[in-house]
């Protein structure tokens, strides 16, 4: 099982084999963190995700990081839910996310993963319950990851991350 850190900050600055983006299912970069993040590894990210896309809601794909600073290697780009009021799947694709994040980068061998807040921001997903959804499925999804950072972008989403760390399964 991995480890999980929580830590407040730019997901652009970690150091970690791969970082995670909150893609939609262009691949072609967007606002929020999928914005940072390709802005941080330059033009050709959106290349190679149009490459490769669509990528589903609840899956995730990887490429390189390009011009990301070392030693951070792939872009693990993952598609979250658009929340709808919660009936409609939307905690069971948020998790996907999560397994997939994981099971992604285990086919890349990164050991060290740094993960937003994903679907919380302009998917609308309550920070609360996402925060809880990305601490259980860590927990239970089996992977060779050693760190998974969970890098929120504000203390109100840390104080969640963490809260969801100290409740028991
Ligand atoms: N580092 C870490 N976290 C960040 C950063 C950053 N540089 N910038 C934003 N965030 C946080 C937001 O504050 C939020 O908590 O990432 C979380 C996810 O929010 P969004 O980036 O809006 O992602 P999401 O809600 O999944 O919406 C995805 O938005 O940017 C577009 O292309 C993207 O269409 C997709 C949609």
């Amino acid at each position: 099982m991995a480890v999980i850190e929580v830590v407040v900050g730019d997901i652009t600055r970690e150091n970690v084999d791969a970082v995670v983006t909150a893609a939609n299912e262009s691949l072609l970069g967007g606002g929020g963190v999928d914005g940072a993040v390709h802005r941080a590894a330059g033009p050709r990210l959106a290349r190679a995700g149009a490459a490769i896309a669509p990528c589903a809601a609840g899956d995730a794909v990887a490429t390189p990081a390009f011009d990301l600073d070392p030693p951070v290697r792939h872009v693990i780009h993952t598609v979250g839910p658009v929340w709808a009021g919660g009936g409609q799947g939307e905690a069971d694709v948020l998790a996907s996310c999560y397994r997939r994040v994981l099971q992604v980068a285990d086919g890349i061998g990164a050991r060290t993963v740094a993960v937003p807040a994903i679907a919380t921001g302009v998917y609308g997903f309550p920070p609360e319950q996402a925060a809880r959804i990305a601490v259980a499925t860590v927990r239970s999804t089996p992977t060779a990851v050693e760190v998974v950072r969970l890098v929120a972008f504000d203390e109100e989403t840390r104080g969640w991350l963490r809260a969801a760390l100290t409740t028991s399964d």
